[in-house]
Protein backbone atom coordinates (compact mmCIF):
# COMPACT_ATOMS: atom_id res chain seq x y z
CA UNK A 1 0.00 0.00 0.00
CA UNK A 2 1.03 3.46 -0.60
CA UNK A 3 2.77 4.92 2.56
CA UNK A 4 0.59 8.58 2.05
CA UNK A 5 -2.95 6.32 1.95
CA UNK A 6 -1.60 4.44 4.64
CA UNK A 7 -0.87 6.76 7.06
CA UNK A 8 -3.78 8.56 6.01
CA UNK A 9 -6.17 5.31 6.75
CA UNK A 10 -4.60 4.85 10.18
CA UNK A 11 -5.36 8.12 10.86
CA UNK A 12 -8.75 7.71 10.23
CA UNK A 13 -8.97 5.02 12.64
CA UNK A 14 -8.02 7.63 15.58
CA UNK A 15 -10.59 10.07 14.21
CA UNK A 16 -13.85 8.18 13.97
CA UNK A 17 -12.76 7.14 17.74
CA UNK A 18 -12.40 10.46 18.30
CA UNK A 19 -15.49 11.29 16.39
CA UNK A 20 -17.06 8.44 18.65
CA UNK A 21 -15.68 9.88 21.98
CA UNK A 22 -16.81 13.64 20.78
CA UNK A 23 -20.62 12.36 20.57
CA UNK A 24 -20.89 10.41 23.53
CA UNK A 25 -19.80 13.58 25.04
CA UNK A 26 -22.41 15.20 23.40
CA UNK A 27 -24.71 12.55 24.53
CA UNK A 28 -23.68 12.91 28.29
CA UNK A 29 -24.86 16.60 28.02
CA UNK A 30 -27.99 16.05 27.03
CA UNK A 31 -28.81 12.87 29.30
CA UNK A 32 -27.76 16.03 32.46
CA UNK A 33 -29.67 18.18 31.00
CA UNK A 34 -32.63 16.06 31.15
CA UNK A 35 -32.86 15.17 27.33
CA UNK A 36 -32.44 11.95 27.08
CA UNK A 37 -34.25 11.18 23.56
CA UNK A 38 -31.09 13.79 22.37
CA UNK A 39 -28.83 11.57 24.70
CA UNK A 40 -30.03 8.45 22.96
CA UNK A 41 -29.55 9.56 19.28
CA UNK A 42 -26.03 10.70 20.12
CA UNK A 43 -25.20 7.46 22.06
CA UNK A 44 -25.72 5.83 19.30
CA UNK A 45 -24.07 8.26 16.58
CA UNK A 46 -21.14 7.09 18.79
CA UNK A 47 -21.95 3.42 18.09
CA UNK A 48 -21.84 4.16 14.51
CA UNK A 49 -18.38 6.00 14.75
CA UNK A 50 -17.13 2.97 16.72
CA UNK A 51 -18.12 0.92 13.65
CA UNK A 52 -16.40 3.51 11.11
CA UNK A 53 -13.41 2.71 13.17
CA UNK A 54 -13.46 -0.50 13.27
CA UNK A 55 -14.05 -0.64 9.56
CA UNK A 56 -10.93 1.02 8.88
CA UNK A 57 -8.54 -0.93 11.17
CA UNK A 58 -10.15 -4.51 9.55
CA UNK A 59 -9.43 -2.18 5.99
CA UNK A 60 -5.76 -2.22 7.17
CA UNK A 61 -5.14 -5.60 8.23
CA UNK A 62 -6.92 -7.15 5.58
CA UNK A 63 -4.29 -5.15 3.24
CA UNK A 64 -1.87 -6.52 5.64
CA UNK A 65 -1.02 -3.40 7.25
CA UNK A 66 -0.38 -2.72 10.92
CA UNK A 67 -2.94 -0.34 12.38
CA UNK A 68 -0.78 2.33 14.44
CA UNK A 69 -3.40 3.08 17.72
CA UNK A 70 -3.03 6.35 19.04
CA UNK A 71 -3.92 8.46 21.64
CA UNK A 72 -7.58 9.65 21.33
CA UNK A 73 -7.84 13.38 22.04
CA UNK A 74 -10.07 14.86 24.91
CA UNK A 75 -13.41 15.57 22.89
CA UNK A 76 -12.72 19.60 22.80
CA UNK A 77 -16.39 21.37 22.12
CA UNK A 78 -17.52 23.99 24.36
CA UNK A 79 -21.27 22.41 25.06
CA UNK A 80 -23.18 26.03 25.88
CA UNK A 81 -26.16 25.15 24.78
CA UNK A 82 -28.59 22.27 22.51
CA UNK A 83 -28.38 24.73 19.24
CA UNK A 84 -24.90 24.87 19.76
CA UNK A 85 -24.15 21.58 20.03
CA UNK A 86 -26.36 20.31 16.80
CA UNK A 87 -24.30 23.26 14.82
CA UNK A 88 -20.64 21.63 15.82
CA UNK A 89 -22.49 18.00 15.02
CA UNK A 90 -22.97 19.17 11.32
CA UNK A 91 -19.35 21.33 11.14
CA UNK A 92 -17.88 18.28 12.89
CA UNK A 93 -19.10 15.62 10.19
CA UNK A 94 -18.52 18.63 7.26
CA UNK A 95 -15.03 18.28 8.40
CA UNK A 96 -14.66 14.02 8.33
CA UNK A 97 -15.99 14.34 4.81
CA UNK A 98 -12.91 16.55 4.07
CA UNK A 99 -10.74 13.81 5.78
CA UNK A 100 -12.28 11.27 4.04
CA UNK A 101 -12.22 13.31 0.23
CA UNK A 102 -8.14 13.68 1.25
CA UNK A 103 -7.82 9.78 1.54
CA UNK A 104 -9.90 9.58 -1.57
CA UNK A 105 -7.41 11.72 -3.22
CA UNK A 106 -4.26 10.35 -1.62
CA UNK A 107 -5.17 6.91 -3.15
CA UNK A 108 -6.46 8.15 -6.80
CA UNK A 109 -2.99 9.72 -6.67
CA UNK A 110 -1.44 6.41 -5.98
CA UNK A 111 -3.67 4.52 -8.39
CA UNK A 112 -5.14 2.79 -5.27
CA UNK A 113 -8.68 1.87 -7.27
CA UNK A 114 -8.84 -0.98 -3.71
CA UNK A 115 -9.35 2.03 -1.38
CA UNK A 116 -11.42 4.14 -3.70
CA UNK A 117 -14.29 1.56 -3.49
CA UNK A 118 -13.89 0.83 -0.35
CA UNK A 119 -14.30 4.92 0.58
CA UNK A 120 -16.72 4.99 -1.69
CA UNK A 121 -19.30 3.51 1.15
CA UNK A 122 -17.87 6.00 3.73
CA UNK A 123 -18.54 9.30 0.66
CA UNK A 124 -22.65 7.99 0.40
CA UNK A 125 -22.41 7.78 4.48
CA UNK A 126 -20.63 11.37 5.10
CA UNK A 127 -23.78 12.43 2.57
CA UNK A 128 -26.38 10.94 4.90
CA UNK A 129 -24.34 12.14 8.25
CA UNK A 130 -24.28 15.73 6.88
CA UNK A 131 -27.85 15.23 5.65
CA UNK A 132 -29.35 13.93 9.53
CA UNK A 133 -27.08 16.40 11.23
CA UNK A 134 -28.58 19.57 8.86
CA UNK A 135 -31.78 17.79 9.88
CA UNK A 136 -31.76 17.96 12.94
CA UNK A 137 -30.86 21.60 12.94
CA UNK A 138 -33.79 22.18 11.51
CA UNK A 139 -35.89 20.15 13.43
CA UNK A 140 -34.88 21.99 16.51
CA UNK A 141 -35.30 25.33 14.99
CA UNK A 142 -38.98 24.58 13.99
CA UNK A 143 -39.95 23.07 17.36
CA UNK A 144 -37.50 23.07 20.00
CA UNK A 145 -38.66 26.98 21.14
CA UNK A 146 -41.87 24.99 22.39
CA UNK A 147 -42.02 22.98 25.38
CA UNK A 148 -44.48 20.52 24.27
CA UNK A 149 -42.71 20.35 20.39
CA UNK A 150 -39.13 19.47 22.50
CA UNK A 151 -40.59 17.12 24.15
CA UNK A 152 -42.13 15.11 21.12
CA UNK A 153 -38.65 15.52 19.46
CA UNK A 154 -36.72 14.37 22.49
CA UNK A 155 -39.26 11.44 22.52
CA UNK A 156 -38.99 10.39 18.80
CA UNK A 157 -34.94 10.88 19.27
CA UNK A 158 -35.07 8.59 21.87
CA UNK A 159 -36.62 5.73 19.81
CA UNK A 160 -33.57 5.37 17.19
CA UNK A 161 -32.21 2.20 17.44
CA UNK A 162 -28.58 1.00 16.39
CA UNK A 163 -28.08 -0.96 13.36
CA UNK A 164 -24.66 -1.98 12.31
CA UNK A 165 -22.73 -0.64 9.20
CA UNK A 166 -24.53 -2.16 5.67
CA UNK A 167 -20.96 -2.30 4.76
CA UNK A 168 -19.25 -5.69 5.45
CA UNK A 169 -15.35 -6.76 5.50
FE1 LIG B 1 -17.75 8.35 10.78
FE2 LIG B 1 -19.89 10.57 11.28
O1 LIG B 1 -18.48 9.90 10.25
Amino acid sequence: MDSKVQELLDQQVNKEFYSAYLYLDFSVYFYDNGLNGFGNWFKIQAQEEQAHAMLFLQYLQNNGVKPQLCAIDKPAVALTDVKTVLEETLKHEKYVTSLINDIYEAAHAAKDYRTMQFLDWFVKEQGEEEMNAGDLIKRYELFGSDAKGLYMLDNELGARTYSAPSLQL
